[in-house]
C-alpha cells in the first residue's frame, strides 16, 4: 500500500484516540493536527509537537495531504474549512453528525462535483458500523423502519433513574461527575445529538434527504422518577428513541422521543452507555447492531477503518468505492407528529372527587382514543390522585385534542405527562 498523508482537525478524546490508534498503520503517515490551543499539554508518548499547529487552513490548503480527519465537531467555522478541503480535492473522514445533519447536502454536492469522498461511519453511534453495511452490503434492500438508542449520555441517566430510583437531577449531576454528560448537557439531554444521528442514518436507509427542522424533537428533561416507577409497574423501561420509518403512502416518520418500551423488547435490554439500532429492511428482514456509542476507542475504530477502507481503494482506483457516493437528490416527505399513530402513556393528577377516571374514559372515547389499561393506586396526602392511563393505537392529534379537553375539568389538577409506547 502506498503511504497516505492525512491531517487531523481536532485533537480532543476522539482526535487522541485516532492519533493513537494510527500509530499501528504505518501506510499512513500524519502531516499535521489542528488544535485550539496549542501550547496546552498533551499527554501522549514521544509526541512531535511540530505536528501542531492552530491554523485547520494549513491543513485544507496543503497540496501535500491525501485526507482530511475533521473529528473537531460543531459547524462553524467547521463547514468551511471542509467546503475548503474539498475544493481542493481532498477526501474527507469525519465524526461531525452535526454538520452533517444540517449541512451534508451542500457539502456532498460539492464532493460530487470535485469527486472526493466522505466518509462518516463515527457519527452515528460511536464504534457500531452501521454507515457503511447500509450503503454498502445491505444495498439489495428496502429498509423501511429503524428504531433506535442512539445517544449514551441520555441512555445512561435514564438507566441510572430506574437501577436507583433517581430523579432526573441527581441522575444527571452523578453523569456529569462521572464524564458521561457534559457540564452543557443540552445537546444530549434535549435530543439534538440523537435527531442529527437519525437525520443522517433515516437519509441512507431511505435514499431520501432528511430536514432536520422537520424532525420531532422531545429530550428526556421531563421524565420524572414517578413516570419511571409506574412505567415499571406496567412492565416497561422507558428510553430516548430516534426513529424513522416509511409509511404506506411514501411519507417519511422521523422522530427522537422518550417512550416507553416493553420489558421484553430488545432495546428495553439496552443500558447505560450504550447504544443499539434495530433496522428492518426486505429482505434481509430484523437486523440489531449494539455497541459503544462514543468514547475515544471505539470512535476511533470508525474514524481509522473509514481511513483504511478509502486508502485501499485509492490503491486500485482514483474514483473510489462508488457505492458510498451520496446518490440523493430529492427530499422526504416528512410526516407531521400530529398526523402519527401511536400507543400513549398518559399521566394525570386528579383531585381526589367522584368521577375524574369517568370523565378521563368519555372524554378519550368522544375523540376515538381506546384506553387499554388504567391504573390509580390510593389517594396522595393532599387529596389528589395519580391516575395513568395506556392507550391502543391513536392519533397523536387526537390525543392532544382529549387531553386540553380533560385539563378544562375541575377534577383535574395537571396532566403530569405524555409519552408513547412501544411494544
Ligand atoms: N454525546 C454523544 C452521546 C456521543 O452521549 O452518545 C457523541 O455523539
Amino acid at each position: 500500500m502506498k503511504s497516505l498523508k492525512v491531517g487531523i482537525i481536532g485533537f480532543g478524546t476522539v482526535g487522541t484516540g485516532v492519533y493513537k490508534l494510527l500509530q499501528s498503520f504505518p501506510q499512513i503517515e500524519i502531516k499535521k493536527i489542528a488544535v485550539k490551543n496549542i501550547n496546552k499539554k498533551r499527554e501522549i508518548e514521544n509526541f512531535n509537537t511540530e505536528l501542531l499547529t492552530d491554523n485547520p487552513y494549513e491543513i485544507v490548503n496543503n497540496p501535500e495531504i491525501d485526507i482530511v480527519i475533521e473529528v473537531a465537531g460543531g459547524v462553524n467555522p467547521t463547514f468551511d474549512i471542509l467546503m475548503t478541503a474539498v475544493k481542493n480535492k481532498k477526501h474527507i473522514v469525519t465524526a461531525n453528525k452535526e454538520l452533517l445533519a444540517k449541512k451534508g447536502s451542500e457539502l456532498f454536492q460539492c464532493a460530487k462535483e470535485n469527486k472526493v469522498i466522505i466518509l462518516y461511519e463515527a457519527a452515528v453511534a460511536g464504534g457500531i458500523p452501521i454507515i457503511m453495511p447500509v450503503k454498502t452490503i445491505l444495498c439489495a434492500n428496502k429498509i423501511n423502519k429503524i428504531a433506535a438508542i442512539l445517544n449514551g449520555t441520555t441512555n445512561y441517566i435514564l438507566t441510572k433513574m430506574a437501577e436507583k430510583e433517581l430523579s432526573y437531577e441527581t441522575a444527571l449531576s452523578q453523569a456529569q461527575e462521572l464524564g458521561y454528560a457534559e457540564t452543557d448537557p443540552t445537546g444530549d439531554v434535549e435530543g439534538y445529538d440523537a435527531a442529527y444521528k437519525i437525520a443522517i442514518l433515516s437519509t441512507i436507509s431511505f435514499g431520501k434527504k432528511i430536514d432536520i427542522n422537520k424532525i420531532y424533537r422531545e429530550g428526556i428533561t421531563k421524565i420524572k422518577a414517578q413516570d419511571i416507577k409506574s412505567a415499571k409497574e406496567l412492565g416497561y423501561t422507558i428510553k430516548l428513541i430516534a426513529m424513522g420509518q416509511v409509511l404506506d403512502d411514501g411519507k417519511i416518520d422521523v422522530r427522537v422521543h422518550p417512550m416507553l418500551v416493553a420489558k421484553k423488547h430488545l432495546l428495553a435490554k439496552v443500558k447505560n452507555a450504550t447504544n443499539s439500532i434495530m433496522l428492518s429492511g426486505y429482505p434481509v428482514g430484523d437486523l440489531v447492531f449494539t455497541g459503544a456509542g462514543a468514547g475515544a476507542e471505539p470512535t476511533s475504530s470508525s474514524v481509522v477503518g473509514d481511513l483504511l477502507v478509502l486508502a485501499s481503494d485509492l490503491e486500485v482506483s482514483n474514483s473510489p468505492m462508488p457505492l458510498t457516493v451520496c446518490r440523493h437528490e430529492e427530499y422526504a416527505e416528512q410526516i407531521d407528529i400530529g398526523d402519527t399513530y401511536n400507543e400513549y402513556y398518559i399521566a394525570i393528577t386528579a383531585t381526589n372527587n367522584p368521577g375524574a377516571i369517568g370523565l378521563i374514559g368519555t372524554i378519550c372515547g368522544k375523540h376515538n382514543i381506546n384506553i387499554s389499561t388504567i391504573m390509580q393506586k390510593g389517594i396522595n396526602e393532599d387529596n389528589t390522585a395519580e391516575i395513568v392511563v395506556i392507550t391502543e393505537k391513536s392519533k397523536e392529534s387526537d390525543v392532544q385534542n382529549a387531553l386540553k379537553e380533560i385539563l378544562e375539568s375541575d377534577r383535574i389538577k395537571c396532566i403530569d405527562n405524555l409519552l408513547r409506547v412501544m411494544n
